[in-house]
């Protein structure tokens, strides 16, 4: 999961079932028994095994607009925080307040426990009848007015159950940044993985062309295998690769080819907000699913989002300008190890 600066940079909407997540806290949408459930409550404890009803049973119950936490058991999830929305009586018990409060509360429970990754339902918009779009606002306000003054959580998801709460989930995330319009969210998923020689920033080559031959393979998953056919006739591909390591974003970097900070789009520096990698390497063999390169420049366990054909009449062009790299592309190449971790 990628940050950004902003303070609705570390929100990200997902579809789905939100048992399936592997995250360190999954919040669930309980009743003040923590007795467990229907709806997202009931999936939860389904998939958490026996071992989550016998432990909440054990907390006394918890009051509305108030959460709780148990271990995720079976889930994937490390914890489990129960939180106790409101029932919608129309708006004039406080319900806008009490939920608020669940998604506060259970945040600061979640940094209490070195949680850096939380998923919250869409709590009270289910049984309990909250309207999704002043929901979808408060969920968003909230938990954005918290991450603005904490630094340890990285990543929260809001996990929509269905197109009107992902809508309104997104509307919401919209107006937090100012945008005003829906915001488009776009998910990928991977087609592969690499497998490199590197598995540190540091030492990993900047460029397929600094890579002096350094060989890796593409594994590309079984549901993708058929698109490989014709490919073994390109000497060279493209990879577009999620730098799934490249945590920060900035919109002005130092290049390693320069001294000078530079906007972040006339550089190929991996802090991006969307971190792409776009590598050019030589294809040496096909065998299955498994595509042997040449010159590769990516971290071992990098995923593929797409492979395309490098076609050297589409991509060359006889006027090309380099802006600020013509300046300075006599200078010694540098190692570089300011995007390390
Ligand atoms: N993953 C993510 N979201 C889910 C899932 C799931 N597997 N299942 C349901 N949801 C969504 C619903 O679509 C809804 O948007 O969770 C949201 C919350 O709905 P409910 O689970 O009905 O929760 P709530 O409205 O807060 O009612 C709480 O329901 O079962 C009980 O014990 C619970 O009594 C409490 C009440």
């Amino acid at each position: 999961m990628i940050s950004s600066p902003s303070k609705t940079g570390n929100i990200c909407i997902v579809s789905g079932d939100i048992t399936t997540l592997e995250v360190d806290v999954i919040v669930t949408a309980a009743n003040s028994d923590l007795a467990g459930g229907g709806g997202v409550d009931g999936a939860i404890h389904d998939a958490a095994g026996p071992g989550l009803l016998e432990e909440c049973l054990g907390l006394g119950g918890c009051e509305t607009g108030s959460v709780k936490l148990t271990g995720g058991h079976d889930l994937p999830a490390k914890f489990v925080i129960h939180a106790v929305g409101p029932v919608w009586h129309g708006g004039g018990q406080n319900e806008e307040a009490l939920l608020a409060s669940c998604y506060r509360r259970s945040l600061e429970l979640a940094v209490e426990r070195g949680a850096r990754s939380v998923a919250f339902p869409a709590i009270s918009c289910g049984i309990y009848g909250f309207p999704i779009v002043r929901a979808a606002e408060i969920a968003i306000g909230e938990v954005a007015t918290f991450l603005a003054t904490n630094n340890q959580i990285e990543s929260v998801f809001m996990v929509a159950f269905g197109a009107e709460t992902r809508s309104a989930l997104e509307s919401a995330l919209a107006s937090a940044n100012g945008t005003g319009d829906a915001q488009l969210i776009v998910e990928y998923r991977p087609i592969g993985v690499v497998h490199s020689p590197f598995t540190q920033m540091k030492g990993t080559p900047i460029q397929p062309s600094r890579a002096d031959g350094a060989r890796g393979t593409v594994e590309v998953f079984p549901d993708f295998t058929e698109g490989l056919s014709d490919l073994d006739g390109f000497s060279h591909i493209i990879l577009l690769c999620h730098l799934h390591r490249s945590t920060k974003s900035r919109l002005k970097v130092v290049p390693y080819l320069d001294t000078e900070p530079r906007g972040l789009f006339a550089t190929r520096a991996p802090c991006r907000p969307n971190p792409i990698g776009l590598s050019v390497v030589r294809l040496l063999a096909i065998e299955d699913n498994v595509l042997s390169i040449e010159n590769v420049d990516l971290l071992d366990g990098t995923p593929v989002l797409d492979i395309k054909p490098f076609v050297g009449e589409f991509d060359d062009h006889s006027d090309v300008r380099i802006g600020w790299l013509d300046a300075v592309r006599k200078r010694r190449w540098r190692a570089d190890d300011r995007f390390s971790d």
